[in-house]
């Protein structure tokens, strides 16, 4: 089967690019990077060299440039809005990392500026179609928890400490919610469709002084902007109701919990935040069972020796699918830009919900498809690339 590869350039060439470009440029078959793009042009050059990209260039040059379809957003999120608005006047198909923009009404803008010139406009996070959440989806279709009656997703950080290495969480979007938060949202999402409420209670971050003398010996203390410590209520359209828990403002090891309920089973999944954490069955005559995968994407690194950045997984999927949506003729049924809408609008109504103390009703809706099961990464004890792609097509 040959296909006519999606020449597809990458915007924003800072820390969580490598990921991208080593999978873009490795791992699937419809997808020819074909170059890499940032404001510091010195950035792309130098990630040009590093992955043997063809190509380096500046954002203007890209949106010139009629050879290339996609664009994947990858600068931080105050530039989204901009960035994403450029490429599609510019008659481009874009998938963005998150948060969609900052802003509601932009990111509707977007939404409805890709669907009035046709274009596919995509959103992270893209741990969803990884294989942890695409078997949890699998096993909830088949009927064998029945209906779902509840979900509960908690995790915590010491947001305030990891912000004296991240210095990018000590500004806006730096709170747990919208940086780790939103890939438990979005879980929920994938799992059970769109929510209709959500309500909450929380806390900002504290003024944090630096412990970290090696790195920011003498600066001034700083509070990250934002509620750091959410708990909220969600309803979704299909009935079932759920507990959001997300707290930024305690000590770093992970107690996170990610649980689905329903009226004949629950289902334990690790950390939606990972691509292949385990997936638990608990049915009521036996003990929990870990189930074997029905999918593939498990975030193990199948291309090349190990590196520094292997954790961030398989970055890059949600890339892949819109590509094959294309060149399929297909609807782009997954990692819309109406699902990076209502990931956006449930973070953002948790806020307006703690600040007002009332119920907060989400406008927005999104259907996402499940993937097909039976598609693996590896093969031959992951010696071989897998056919986990194939899944991605339909
Ligand atoms: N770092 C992570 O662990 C991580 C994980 C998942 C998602 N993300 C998301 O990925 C995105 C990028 O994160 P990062 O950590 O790589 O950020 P970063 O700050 O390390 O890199 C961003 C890059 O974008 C470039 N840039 C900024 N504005 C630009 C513009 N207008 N045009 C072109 N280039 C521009 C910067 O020069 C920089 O090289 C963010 O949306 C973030 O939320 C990051």
């Amino acid at each position: 089967m040959s296909v006519q590869k999606v020449k597809t350039a990458v915007i924003g060439c800072g820390m969580i690019s490598s990921i991208y470009i080593r999978n873009l440029s490795r791992m699937f078959s419809v997808i020819d990077l074909a170059a890499v793009c940032d404001v510091r042009r010195e950035a792309a050059e130098a990630r040009a060299k590093e992955f043997g990209i063809p190509r380096a260039m500046t954002v203007e040059e890209a949106a010139a440039d009629p050879e290339i379809e996609l664009a994947v957003n990858l600068t931080p999120a105050f530039a989204h809005y901009e960035v994403i608005k450029k490429m599609l006047l510019a008659g481009k198909h874009v998938y963005t990392e998150k948060m969609f923009t900052t802003d509601l009404d932009q990111s509707r803008e977007l939404v409805a500026l890709a669907a009035e010139k046709g274009l596919f406009l995509g959103s992270a996070p893209d741990t969803v179609l990884g294989a942890s959440v695409q078997t949890a989806r699998h096993l909830i279709d088949s009927g064998i928890i029945g209906e779902v009656t509840s979900v509960q997703a908690s995790i915590n950080r010491n947001q305030p400490l990891n912000s004296e290495v991240f210095r990018f969480l000590r500004g806006p979007g730096g709170t747990l919610p919208y940086d780790v938060g939103i890939y438990y949202v979005g879980a929920l999402l994938a799992l059970l469709g769109s929510a209709t409420h959500i309500t909450a209670f929380g806390n900002p971050a504290p003024v944090h002084e630096p412990q970290m003398a090696y790195l920011n010996e003498g600066a001034e203390p700083w509070q990250i902007p934002g509620m750091n410590v959410q708990a909220a209520a969600i309803r979704f359209a299909c009935g079932a109701v759920g507990t959001l828990h997300f707290d930024g403002n305690t000590i770093g090891q992970s107690q996170h919990a990610f649980t689905i309920y329903g009226t004949r089973g629950i289902l334990k999944v690790g950390d939606p935040d990972k691509y292949g954490d385990p997936v638990t069955l608990i049915l009521p005559e036996s003990d929990p069972v870990q189930m074997p995968m029905t999918h593939g994407f498990d975030g193990k690194n199948y291309l090349s020796e190990p590196t520094y950045f292997d954790h961030y997984g398989h970055r890059g999927i949600g890339v892949a699918e819109l590509a094959w949506a294309l060149r399929k003729g297909r609807p782009h049924a997954r990692l819309s830009g109406e699902y990076g809408l209502h990931c956006q609008e449930i973070l953002q109504g948790m806020d307006i919900a703690a600040e007002t103390g009332k119920v907060y009703e989400l406008q927005s809706r999104f259907e996402m498809k499940g993937l097909r099961p039976g598609y693996y990464s590896g093969m031959f004890n992951g010696s071989m690339r897998g056919d986990a792609e194939a899944s991605l097509m339909e």
